[in-house]
């Protein structure tokens, strides 16, 4: 577990914070992962805020814990460790004198700053923490995309935030890295022979990785029609998947070496530019749709706009141009109102290389490794097996279930948790490292701009559906279509 530390919280009354980052702080003080004397200091920029913030916070505790996970022994502790202040960011006043007065001289106390605001003002915050001397040796600074808009923009902000803090003080978030299948997936491929002498070419078809989503736009619709699913979901979440599929094994588990494997992996991405993109890329556009009984609007009536081309949907067919990969297409899809909720990722293995069986036993399915990474955690295996009890010879598709909440409690996982643990403790395995960022805006940046320079238009696509029909398209040109949840 790691010393007791001081957490600052900008953005302390924001959305992320009130939904996952307090919440996420809560679990991991009632599984006793906070050391006794660590404190959270949520930052307002409103005395009010400040005044009725333990309020506010018990209401989002209520709201956002899952069913059960609530107590008031717990909270009353938990109540003890948190200590709103009143900071406006952009001034440099006498509030920053409170926070440093909290705060304290110790140079060894780990200080985390969760910048729990929009990027435009990291600059100014980091900045303002130092003039302030507030940034000790043990400090570290913990932000989380929207890491910029491309790879100039991404860059300016990672400069910033980088003449205030070294690369090893900064913790950047993807928080797909810290759900719990995510690292079963690193365990799976590099703690058993079984999988990895048949992870390449010579044996998978090919790859699907979905993120599909029911809700639609949240109340974000300024930040999510300048941002589209690209940006949102692919630059980000999606190619961090696809790293930890496609990667070499590391030499070891240590950020630097699993990072080295990953920017391998983002650098031999195959470049779609020009009419590549529009060959091997889909991007849609809910319209209004439903689910059972309930009615959702579209997309446009959402964001009270006549028009609007962002996407809020994009599958890919990607190919990641090394040795071990070569000729496998990576499907990535994900979208917003879609059927149902999920990730997954499917790598489809090939058929075998001859059928002994006559017709009669059946069809022999190609082997599947399905991990499923939400709603529930699970990593499932069909293999071919002969039916039980049947007098003939006669094949059936049988599943190796490793449906991981037998073993694992899934109710305490929360990947905000364990990441915001794994800074605390200085354990940078599982963040983003700046060259990561940069390789994946390299790869994301040229699709924007065809968009852009083409005025592409999404193709719409109903509310509870799975997306445009263009996608199912790409994968029946290639023989192939999506494996959706059932
Ligand atoms: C965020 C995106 O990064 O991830 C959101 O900005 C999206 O648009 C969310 O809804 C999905 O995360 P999860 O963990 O709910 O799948």
């Amino acid at each position: 577990m790691a010393n007791a530390f001081d957490m600052v919280l900008f953005g302390g009354g924001g959305d992320l914070s009130l939904r996952k980052l307090i919440p996420a702080l809560y679990r991991a003080h009632k599984e006793g992962g906070l050391a006794e004397g660590s404190r959270i200091l949520p930052i307002c920029r409103r005395q009010g805020d400040v005044d009725k913030y333990l309020e506010t916070a018990q209401d989002a505790l209520k709201k956002h814990l899952r069913e059960g996970e609530y107590s008031e022994s717990v909270w009353r502790e938990f109540s003890q460790m948190l200590r709103a202040v009143n900071v406006d960011i952009a001034k440099l006043d006498e509030h920053w004198d409170e926070l440093a007065d909290i705060l304290g001289a110790d140079e060894e106390r780990v200080r985390l700053f969760y910048l729990a605001i929009p990027p435009a003002v990291f600059g100014i915050c980091c900045e303002n923490l130092s003039l302030k001397g507030l940034i000790n040796r043990q400090s570290r600074v913990v932000v989380e995309k929207p890491l910029g808009y491309n790879a100039q923009t991404a860059d300016e902000i990672n400069s910033k935030i980088a003449t205030y803090f070294p690369e090893t003080s900064i913790f950047r978030i993807d928080h797909y890295l810290g759900k719990e299948t995510v690292q079963n997936l690193l365990a799976l491929r590099f703690s058993n022979v079984l999988f990895e002498h048949l992870w390449d070419a010579k044996t998978i078809d090919h790859i699907q990785i979905s993120i599909a989503e029911t809700v639609g736009l949240e109340g974000r619709a300024g930040f999510y029609d300048e941002t589209g699913a690209l940006r949102d979901m692919v630059q980000n979440h999606l190619l961090q998947l696809l790293c930890l599929i496609a990667m070499e094994s590391p030499n070891s588990m240590s950020a630097k070496n699993i990072r080295a494997e990953k920017i391998k992996v983002l650098e031999a991405l195959r470049p779609l530019v020009g009419e590549k993109v529009d060959e091997n890329i889909v991007r849609g556009q809910y319209v209004a749709g439903g689910y059972d009984t309930e009615l959702v609007p579209g997309y446009l009536e959402e964001l009270e706009a006549a028009t609007s081309n962002t996407e809020t949907f994009v599958a890919i067919r990607a190919h990641i141009d090394n040795w071990r990969w070569a000729g496998v297409p990576f499907y990535l899809r994900t979208g917003k109102r879609m059927e149902k909720r999920y990730a997954e990722i499917v790598i489809q293995y090939k058929d075998v290389s001859h059928h002994v069986y006559e017709e009669s036993a059946g069809p022999v399915v190609p082997n599947r490794l399905v991990i499923r990474l939400q709603p529930e955690e699970s990593i499932k295996l069909m293999l071919m097996a002969k039916k039980m009890d049947s007098l003939t010879m006669e094949l059936q598709p049988a599943e190796l279930n490793l449906t991981l909440s037998d073993t694992y409690d899934s109710f305490r996982s929360d990947a905000y948790k364990r990441l915001m643990l794994d800074a605390a403790a200085d354990n940078p395995a599982l963040f983003i490292h700046r060259e990561e960022v940069a390789a994946a805006w390299a790869w994301v940046d040229p699709i924007i701009e065809h968009w852009r320079e083409t005025d592409s238009q999404p193709q719409l696509y109903r509310a509870g559906s799975w997306g445009p029909q263009a996608a199912n398209e790409l994968l029946e040109r290639d023989g192939r279509h999506w494996f959706n949840a059932q």
